[in-house]
């Protein structure tokens, strides 16, 4: 029993829940708000030739000490049986605002929603790149797929992290970090200089954390392109992705790589950003997140804590 629930009690979860409506596809399976206990939640259908990303994940969530406000909250892990036709099922809360990729399509931020989610993201990521020692410590993980599809909104305002299918714990007392069995990697379009010009360290724990912070970058982009400015003119710019001035959708690796390591392109800084503290800090942030040099990059922690003080210092 891959969820760590014992195989009598686990094995009624299927049957306990009433699927309602498909809420999105990707390439890993289908996400389905259903019904279990009266209550709403998600639950995402693997496809079977996704089995490893299914016991990746399930891992992951039930990892202890994984629970936090940033970070989607696990119910149960199931296998549903059909005969000879097996279903591996996730389930987790439901947010109702869906992914923040989604959710920027037609939604506008002002700044202080803008520092809200970027702020809430950065301890999410915080929280999961930090080991936590002692007997029931936590290791540190890493996420390896961190985009706008893969967040949440949540009815609060914040965001949580999910998708936790290409993740990579490490321990540092036995110093390995288990490398997940399958040949899934990241999104193209959020791989770092050093993914895309294959010059990356797999087995340096913290080379995979920067990649984290690289792609994280880009999402402070995408939401920073939604922040309204000006104060009786008030503008947004439309929902763009990542580079899609430079790249075509569904770009190649080769595509990333000519544009992010050969030609050293990144995001367009918006001058109007200027005009606000929140927004200009951002800027800040996203471009020492997106470097070229890993090790200068700031940290979760670091980005956690800057935004932290702007949340204080602006709300006094
Ligand atoms: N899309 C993917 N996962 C989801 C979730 N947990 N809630 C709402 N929409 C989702």
């Amino acid at each position: 029993s891959g969820s760590g629930l014992p195989i009598l009690v686990q094995r009624t979860i299927s049957k306990q829940i009433q699927m309602i409506h498909s809420v999105g596809k990707g390439r890993y399976g289908e996400v389905w708000l259903a019904r279990w206990r009266g209550e709403k939640v998600a639950v995402k259908v693997f496809f079977t030739t996704e089995e490893q990303s299914w016991f990746r994940e399930t891992e992951i969530y039930q990892t202890v000490l994984m629970r936090h406000e940033n970070i989607l909250g696990f119910i149960a892990a199931d296998i549903k049986g059909t005969g000879s036709w097996t279903q591996m099922l996730l389930i987790t809360e439901f947010h109702e605002n869906g992914s923040l990729y989604d959710y920027l399509q037609d939604h506008c931020l002002d700044v202080n929603s803008l520092l809200t989610m970027a702020q809430s993201i950065a301890s999410g990521l915080s929280h999961l790149h930090t080991e936590i020692f002692g007997t029931s410590g936590k290791p540190a993980i890493a996420h390896r797929d961190i985009k706008s599809k893969n967040i949440l909104v949540k009815r609060n305002g914040e965001c949580c992290i999910a998708d936790f299918g290409l993740a990579v714990k490490f321990l540092s007392d036995t110093n390995e970090i288990d490398v997940p069995p399958t040949i899934r990697s990241g999104t193209r379009r959020y791989m770092s200089p050093e993914l895309l010009d294959k010059s990356i360290n797999m087995n340096d724990f913290n080379a995979h954390k920067m990649t984290d912070m690289y792609a994280f970058s880009l999402v402070l982009w995408e939401m920073s392109r939604r922040c309204i400015t000006g104060d009786k003119l008030k503008v947004a710019d439309d929902y763009a992705v990542p580079y899609y001035d430079c790249v075509p959708s569904d770009p190649s690796f080769e595509d990333m790589q000519h544009v992010v390591c050969v030609k050293n392109i990144r995001p367009q800084i918006s001058l109007r950003w200027d005009s606000e503290e929140i927004l200009q800090t951002m800027s800040k942030v996203m471009q020492e997140c997106w470097h070229s040099n890993p090790a200068v990059r700031l940290t979760a922690l670091r980005v956690k804590k800057t935004l932290s003080k702007l949340v204080t210092d602006t709300s006094i």
